[in-house]
C-alpha cells in the first residue's frame, strides 16, 4: 500500500530533503509551500524542480493561513501522515517583523490543525525548535525541562504550537509529535543561516561576522541524519493514556493525550570558533573575522538530551561536522550560488 504524506514547507531546506527522502522510500508526497520571500525564491524553486522530477509528487502552492486551503486539500487527499514544516523560522528576523510569526506559526498552525480534527491523519508531525529551552541553563535540554522563558518571538510561537497541538491532540485524540530540531546544516541550506552566511562572504573575499566573539556553542546537525530521525518517527506514533503498556524514562508523553515532543540533535555541541575552522579548512582559506557581541534574542548554548531519540528509533548516523561542512561547500561550489 502506497501511503501519502502531506508535507508543508516542501520546497524549505528541510522539507525538500524530507520529501526527496519519503519519494525515494516510496511514498506519494504532497507538498504544500507558499514560496515566501524571506529568502532567495530560486533556490526553492530549484528544490522544488527536483521534487517535481518524480511523479509522486504533487505540488501545492498556497498559503497555511488561507481559511479552509489546508481542510480541502486534507479531504481531496486523506493523507496517512501530516509533517509540517512550513513556518516563519529565524531568530533574529522575529525582532523585525514580528507579523509574520503571528501569520504562519499560529494562524497557520491553528489552520492546519482544524484541517487535522475534520480528516485526521494517522499521526502528525510538526517542527518545533531548540530555541523554545530559552534561557534555561541546564545541560543537555531534556524534552522533560521547563519551557517557559522564551528569548525571542519566534521561539515563543513555536512554544505556542506545542501547546495548541496538545490542545487538539487531546481534544480529538490526534496523534502528534512534536520535533525539537536543534541547528541543522547541510547542501540546499538556508541563506539566512550561518554556514551559508559564512562560505557566501569567504568566497567574495569579505569578513564574517561571529557573534559573540565565537564562543556560542550550537549542537549542528546534517540535514540527513536529522531526516532519518524524522521518517523513523513517522511510525512511532504516541498511545493514548488509555492504551499506554510500559513506559519509557523521560519520555515526554503527556498524561492526557497522544502526544510527545522529542529532540531531534546530534548531542554534540561545537564551539562557533571551531565551526569556523571547518569550514576554512572545507574551503582551504581563512576568514576574516569581524567579532560582535551577542545578537538580541540568541542564547549562548544549546545542547540536545537525545535519550528518549534513542530509546524510540535507536541510535541515527552521525555525520561528522568535517564531512556534513565539506558536503555543503561543494553543493555551493558546485550550484553557484555567488
Ligand atoms: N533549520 C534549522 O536549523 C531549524 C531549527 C529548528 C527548527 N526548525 C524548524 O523546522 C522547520 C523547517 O525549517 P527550514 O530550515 O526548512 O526553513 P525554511 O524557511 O527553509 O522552510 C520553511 C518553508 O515554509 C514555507 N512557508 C513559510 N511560511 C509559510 C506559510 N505561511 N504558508 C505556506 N508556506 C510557508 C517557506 O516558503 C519555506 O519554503 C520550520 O518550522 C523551522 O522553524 C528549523
Amino acid at each position: 500500500m502506497v501511503r501519502t504524506a502531506l508535507v508543508t514547507g516542501s520546497a524549505g531546506f528541510i522539507g525538500f530533503h524530507l520529501s526527496r527522502r519519503l519519494l525515494a522510500d516510496g511514498w506519494r508526497v504532497i507538498g504544500f509551500d507558499a514560496m515566501t520571500d524571506y529568502y532567495d525564491v530560486s533556490l526553492k524553486q530549484r528544490r522544488l524542480e527536483i521534487l517535481q522530477g518524480s511523479d509522486s509528487f504533487t505540488t501545492v502552492e498556497a498559503r497555511l493561513e488561507e481559511p479552509g486551503r489546508l481542510t480541502e486539500l486534507m479531504a481531496e487527499h486523506r493523507p496517512d501522515v501530516v509533517v509540517h514544516l512550513a513556518a516563519q523560522a529565524g531568530v533574529r528576523y522575529s525582532l523585525e517583523a514580528p507579523r509574520s510569526y503571528v501569520e504562519s506559526n499560529l494562524m497557520g498552525t491553528f489552520e492546519l490543525l482544524e484541517a487535522a480534527r475534520a480528516y485526521p491523519p494517522a499521526h502528525m508531525l510538526m517542527a518545533s525548535t531548540s530555541s523554545v529551552y530559552g534561557a534555561n541553563t541546564d545541560m543537555p535540554y531534556a524534552e522533560t525541562d521547563k519551557v517557559d522563558t522564551q528569548m525571542s518571538f519566534y521561539a515563543a510561537t513555536k512554544k505556542s504550537n506545542e501547546a495548541m497541538a496538545h490542545s487538539y491532540s487531546h481534544l480529538f485524540n490526534l496523534p502528534v509529535t512534536m520535533f525539537r530540531f536543534f541547528t541543522v546544516y547541510g547542501p540546499w541550506g538556508r541563506p539566512d543561516m550561518a554556514l551559508f552566511k559564512f562560505v557566501k562572504a569567504m568566497r567574495e573575499g569579505k569578513p564574517i561576522d561571529v557573534y559573540n566573539h565565537g564562543r556560542m556553542k550550537r549542537d549542528f546537525t546534517y540535514v540527513e541524519d536529522l531526516v532519518e530521525g524524522v521518517v523513523r518517527l513517522i511510525d512511532v506514533v504516541p498511545p493514548a493514556p488509555e492504551m499506554r503498556d510500559s513506559a519509557i524514562e523521560g519520555d515526554s508523553l503527556s498524561p492526557v493525550a497522544p502526544w510527545r515532543v522529542v529532540n531531534i540533535g546530534l548531542s554534540q555541541p561545537v564551539e562557533l570558533g571551531d565551526f569556523i575552522a571547518a569550514i576554512e579548512t572545507a574551503m582551504g582559506t581563512e576568514a576574516a573575522k569581524n567579532y560582535m557581541d551577542m545578537q538580541p534574542g540568541d542564547v549562548p548554548a544549546t545542547w540536545a538530551d537525545t535519550r528518549l531519540l534513542t530509546a524510540l528509533v535507536g541510535e541515527l548516523p552521525a555525520t561528522p561536522l568535517a564531512k556534513g561542512v565539506g558536503a555543503f561547500v561543494r553543493w555551493y561550489e558546485e550550484k553557484n550560488w555567488d
